[in-house]
């Protein structure tokens, strides 16, 4: 409507009229993915055009949107801060370039001039695109042609060259992680991939959604189905996993975020990795490890934290995040034996310039039976980027904790529990919890006969120092790291 106003009443009408008339007939769009950069609507369905916040950077998307998808939820909804979409219903009113942040203040005043600029410039550039255009077109096409096959960031790619048919997964994230920002495929890959994954099973369903077990060009991959509801917690997930160079093969491999109408909601994917063990949590139910599948499961998942609190400066570098729900459900056991980091849905990134977190946090957002006991009491100093990183550091503590149980020495072992199993009850209250852990003072109980065991005793002693009331004296990822590298080292050169 805003245009509507700079009209005098009667082009107004005008243009209500033509939007009326438009609504109910097929419209011409303009299309990154299409022919021509051209697609056409069904009856009553609409333009699209939007924009994301990938990496801090603004990714556009335009295209056409079939009725079905007009009626989704997501569509046509900006969401503050991270996406903005606009859903329209004229022939190509999808051909602006949305911003997510204003690009230039501007008054009342400037505007006489901006359009006088557009009165001007628009039919001058036109016809010089048309003189340059029919240049081309006499010089055998020849213009034309390497014109499309310039490689312009800016330009959309047709399908062929978006996803090339021969290419597996590994290919296609290690051709990003080596050509690009180092941080994910470029948003229409992301798209086009999602839309051609055929779903399996569902395999699990957590406080955000559902995961299923997907087929992707014949290989297999998870898939997190959140409901349009979630749609920030879908939004930051996605976000976290494509912060610069968090790839770590410690951290759970992201592929791709979409957003897919299925006829009457819209569903909001994740697409990661899969990984046939599930969790930590499953697999250390299923099965007890030897000693070395100790130490290598602890020592990932170690590696995993440690890099996510690491901030690497520089332009390839990242941000010190904080994960604030490390619990052994959100780690995944790969087939090798190791481990990844899963569920970034609640993690916080430190900006050191600024001394800022990146997000409102609000202070009680993980799983209670995993929360430390400054969470619980509220005594945690939220001003410090480093107060996350050691609550984190007491939740790794008690994975290890549930690990060390399932070590299998001489056939003796633990049967699986969680943490505190014996003192609060299954779906513990944080007034549970505060009593156990701050006002008791209690924690998991290290069994005696870890003592006679090297990797145990170790693994004990590391729990005991992730544990203490005093946040400032726990151990640090990278010391955890450091400590269980050496049990290896300590292995190899009795071997
Ligand atoms: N990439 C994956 N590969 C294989 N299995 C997975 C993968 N991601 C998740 N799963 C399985 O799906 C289950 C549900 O995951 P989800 O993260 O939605 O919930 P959760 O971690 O169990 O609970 P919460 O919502 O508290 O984090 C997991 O417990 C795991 O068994
Ligand atoms: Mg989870």
């Amino acid at each position: 409507m805003r245009e509507l106003r700079c009209l005098g009443a009667g082009e107004a009408l005008l243009v209500l009229v033509l939007v009326l008339i438009q609504l109910g007939t097929a419209l011409k769009c303009v299309c990154q993915l299409c022919a021509n950069h051209t697609c056409e609507t069904e009856a009553e369905g609409a333009c699209w055009n939007s924009v994301m916040l990938i990496n801090g950077k603004e990714e556009a998307v335009k295209s056409c949107l079939s009725p079905s998808e007009l009626k989704g939820q997501v569509f046509c909804y900006s969401s503050r801060n991270v996406s903005k979409r606009n859903c329209c219903f004229t022939d190509f009113c999808n051909n602006e370039t949305l911003h997510l942040y204003p690009q230039t203040a501007s008054d009342g005043s400037s505007w006489g001039r901006l359009e006088l600029a557009a009165v001007i410039l628009v039919p001058s550039c036109l016809l010089c695109v048309g003189v340059v255009l029919s240049l081309c077109a006499l010089q055998n096409q020849r213009c034309v042609h390497s014109k499309a096959r310039k490689q312009d960031p800016e330009e959309p790619l047709d399908d062929q060259s978006l996803v090339s048919p021969e290419k597996c997964l590994k290919e296609l994230i290690f051709d990003m992680s080596t050509s690009g920002s180092g941080s994910g495929l470029p948003l229409l890959v992301q798209r086009t991939i999602a839309r051609t994954i055929v779903l399996q099973e569902s395999i699990g369903k957590g406080r955000f959604g559902e995961v299923w077990r997907g087929k992707w060009r014949g290989e297999d991959v998870a898939v997190k189905i959140f409901s349009s509801r979630d749609e920030r917690s879908w939004f930051r997930e996605a976000e976290m996993y494509q912060t610069i160079m968090l790839r770590h093969e410690n951290i759970l491999g992201f592929i791709a975020a979409d957003n897919k109408d299925n006829g009457s909601w819209t569903q909001l994917w994740l697409v990661s990795e899969y990984h046939e063990h599930g969790s930590l949590f499953d697999y250390l139910n299923r099965y007890t490890v030897s000693v070395d599948g100790m130490i290598v499961l602890a020592l990932s998942i170690a590696s995993g934290l440690a890099h996510l609190h690491m901030e690497i400066i520089g332009t390839q570098g990242k941000p010190a995040i904080a994960h604030r729900d490390i619990k052994s459900k959100n780690i995944l056991v790969k087939k090798n034996g190791t481990a990844v980091i899963a569920d970034l849905g609640l993690a916080v990134k430190h900006d050191s310039n600024s001394n800022a977190i990146d997000i409102p946090v609000n202070h009680r957002v993980g799983t209670k039976r995993y929360m430390a006991p400054e969470i619980l009491d509220d005594t945690i100093n939220m001003n410090s980027f480093e107060s996350f990183k050691r609550a984190d550091i007491y939740s790794l503590g008690l994975v290890f904790w549930e690990l060390a149980r399932r070590c299998s020495v001489r056939g003796i072992h633990e049967d699986f529990q969680l943490p505190y199993f014996d003192q609060v009850p299954s779906d513990p209250s944080v007034e549970d919890m505060r009593r156990v852990v701050c006002d008791q003072k209690l924690r998991p109980s290290i069994p005696n006969q870890w003592q006679s065991c090297e990797a145990l005793r170790v693994m004990g002693k590391i729990m005991r120092e992730c544990w203490y009331a005093n946040s400032a004296a726990r151990l640090t990822a990278l010391r955890v790291k450091k400590t269980l590298s050496q049990v290896t080292v300590i292995k190899d050169v009795k071997e």
